[in-house]
């Protein structure tokens, strides 16, 4: 791995089970220009909303272990199924690593609807987890919530199909019972859908907002980070490192079809042992 050497002083470490927490990542690189960020895309084992909570749990700490290891100070559950799996344990098993987690913008929408209904999109686990049950408790009491899955939207997102028939037709699926129930507002609770705004626009029309949390996120890890000493805040190397445990050549492709290309992608190999995530040189570096 050429002019790199792990680990990193004071990184951010941002996970998804894939692309999706990009659409934070680059919120967080706006922001956040000049700080090394280590991305990990968990594309080996992607989908996780379908997953079990206690196995997304199990993946998401192996994760986090390994992020520490490559010298993340901080870490961003860039992923709303993660997060609803493990946000809480994990604070409690790193107490010394502030996290930023997501979770669906409830509140943000409770607040901007006129029609008092909500649509909340996002993955099955997200909907199990205590998380979202906190926030529409504590966000939701005056509105009502219109909520629905998505089956095979990851995997689309995943293979950049942002606007192809399947896309639409999921799309289409999960948002038009909630627009016969008045919805005026969608949240996206998965860090996935964010990639497929334009088409859910033209799915539920102008007069629909589109609730996307990335940018409060990115603003969350700001002030995150500045609670930290002045030590844990400086570097010597501000890029961003994309790493993947899955096949880098696809990975690289979605990157370049979202315009990330300045950004340097590696492989890690996560085959083997459930608990242990190797960093392999690519044939390419
Ligand atoms: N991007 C993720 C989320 O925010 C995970 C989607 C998945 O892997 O199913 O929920």
């Amino acid at each position: 791995m050429k002019n790199i050497s792990f680990p990193l002083r004071n990184a951010i470490g941002i996970f998804d089970s894939g692309v999706g927490g990009l659409s934070v990542f680059r919120e967080i690189r706006k922001l956040i220009p000049d700080h090394p960020i280590i991305y990990f895309a968990d594309q080996y084992h992607v989908p996780y909303g379908p997953r079990q909570l206690e196995e997304v749990y199990s993946l998401s700490k192996v994760i986090t272990e390994f992020l520490i290891g490559q010298g993340a100070k901080i870490i961003v559950v860039a992923c709303n199924t993660a997060s609803a799996a493990a946000l809480y344990p994990l604070r409690d098993e790193f107490p010394n690593t502030p996290f930023v987690g997501m979770e669906p913008a409830v509140k943000p929408a409770a607040e901007r609807t006129h029609t008092g209904n909500v649509g909340v999109l996002a993955t099955p686990a997200t909907f199990q987890g205590k998380l979202y049950n906190s926030v529409v408790e504590r966000f939701a009491k005056s509105v009502k919530i219109y909520q629905n899955t998505c089956p095979g939207l990851v995997q689309e997102i995943e293979k950049g199909n942002f606007q192809g028939k399947t896309t639409r037709l999921i799309l289409e699926n999960a948002l038009h019972p909630m627009l016969e129930n008045g919805i005026d507002t969608v949240v996206l609770g998965c860090t996935h859908y964010p990639f497929v705004i334009p088409l859910i626009k033209k799915i539920v029309g102008p007069d629909i907002s589109v609730i996307d949390p990335s940018p409060a996120i990115a603003t969350q890890t700001l002030r995150k980070m500045s609670e930290l000493k002045n030590d844990s805040l400086s570097s010597d190397f501000n890029n961003s490192i994309l790493l993947t445990s899955g096949p880098r050549n696809e990975f690289l492709r979605f990157i370049d079809k979202i315009k990330l290309n300045k950004n340097i992608v590696l492989e890690v190999d996560w085959s083997n042992d459930r608990k242990k995530i190797n960093l392999v040189q690519s044939e390419n570096d």
